[in-house]
């Protein structure tokens, strides 16, 4: 382990408390740094106020601190505007969000959304529920064996002109592959339809400039990049935020109301009904300088390092494939075992204090197109190191041994 990746390991102090427990299961949820921890300590202890709210000055503070972390989330992004950020509960809410005020305002009968084969089911059944909803089609970008999208056949969809929104993965969950957004966002940009990205993994590994990528919408979770769990991020651009109604209605979200009709509040607070998660969102900020350090990159060349010895290891081990291959990959590996259940692989695994995480991995149809039940994945993060992935290997091929 190098001085970089020790200095990492050192904030974490889950890593200290679980007696040498490998954790392989980042993509499910990161570990969290020293700096969001006390974030956390000190707001419910100091800063523990209804936002938005009131005058008095932990209220202030609170607000402050809250807004602090929606700054955070517009500069690492490189939004143009706070009214860009929405926060929500997670990936899932920001997708269920915009699912349903862009149906609501721009899917109508015989329209159709595109979005690919490897998503999550976030990224997939809201789409589905505004199609029953609407009378529109859910059609899908097809990816081949290894995972990668063929945007030949995207392109020929979207030149059939009916396709108002693409909805797709920056990373899939499963496949680990940095897939190709910015090509997506011009082809769907050239047949006028917008672009939305599930960036509930790219944000951690690749990180996203939405000017860059030309995406239109873009959503993530805090829990996956170091942050408390319960906020999530909506981005989406200004001027089609503003053309979108609201979704739930409460405090907070409106301007005026009388006994009759009530008016919308200005954005972000427009598509934020109710008291949000405000201490996680405060937690953003140190989560979103924590993810910035670990850009450098001698964490970047570490981190390839671990990727190349996976790959190389797990392929060695007789009878086991792994799904999602190609250059651009990220230290997240699913495989399976020929006649060894996903399940009893993780079981064993954990005795050997391994965490990692088994089953369809919220990917139920793409798992079935690679002809299995189940999967088992080791996602990494910058906190691990080459050593734990050789006591992962090690455990790997003890639990197939005994298994087979
Ligand atoms: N979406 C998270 C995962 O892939 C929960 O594990």
């Amino acid at each position: 382990m190098n001085s970089v990746i020790e200095n990492i390991r050192k904030q974490f102090p889950y890593l200290e408390n679980t007696g040498g427990m490998v954790y392989f299961d980042s993509a499910a949820t990161s570990q969290k740094p020293q700096s969001v921890i006390d974030l956390l300590t000190e707001s419910l202890v100091g800063a523990n106020a209804n936002v938005h709210r009131a005058i008095y000055g932990t209220a202030v503070k609170a607000t402050n601190l809250y807004e602090q972390g929606r700054e955070a989330v517009r500069t690492f992004i490189g939004a143009a505007a706070r009214e860009e950020i929405v926060f929500t509960s997670g990936t899932t809410a920001s997708i269920n969000l915009l699912a349903n005020i862009f149906g609501e305002r721009f899917i109508n009968a015989g329209d159709e959304i595109l979005i690919s084969e490897g998503e999550h089911h976030s990224n997939m059944v809201p789409w589905m529920q505004v199609c029953a909803r609407k009378g529109a089609k859910l059609r899908y970008i097809p990816i081949d064996n290894n995972g990668q999208w063929d945007l030949d056949a995207a392109e020929a969809v979207l030149k059939e002109g009916k396709v108002k929104i693409v909805s797709a993965a920056h990373i899939s969950n499963v496949l680990g592959l940095v897939n190709p957004i910015e090509e997506l966002a011009a082809l769907a940009h050239k047949y006028d339809a917008k672009v939305h990205f599930d960036g509930a993994q790219g944000i951690v590994h690749e990180g996203v400039d939405v000017n860059k990528v030309g995406c239109d919408f873009y959503s993530f979770s805090g829990h996956k990049i170091y942050a408390s769990t319960g906020i999530g991020v909506l981005y989406g651009r200004r001027e089609l935020l503003e053309q979108l109604p609201p979704w739930m209605g409460g405090g907070e979200m409106v301007d005026t109301v009388t006994y009759e009709k009530a008016t919308w509040a200005e954005l972000p607070l427009k598509l934020e009904a109710g008291t949000p998660n405000f201490i996680a969102g405060a937690s953003l900020a140190p989560a979103i300088e924590f993810a910035a350090l670990t850009r450098d990159p001698q964490v970047k060349e570490y981190e390839k390092q671990m990727v190349e010895y996976l790959r190389e290891e797990l392929n060695r081990i007789e009878g086991l494939r792994t799904v999602g291959d190609g250059p651009n990959k990220i230290p997240l590996f699913s495989f399976y075992v020929e006649g060894v259940h996903h399940s009893d692989i993780a079981t064993l695994m954990d005795k050997m204090n391994v965490a990692v995480r088994s089953g369809q991995m919220c990917a139920e149809p793409l798992i079935r197109k690679f002809g299995q039940t189940g999967l088992v994945r080791a996602s990494l993060a910058p906190y691990n190191t080459l050593e734990e992935c050789g006591h992962f290997i090690k455990s790997l091929r003890r639990a197939v041994g005994m298994l087979r």
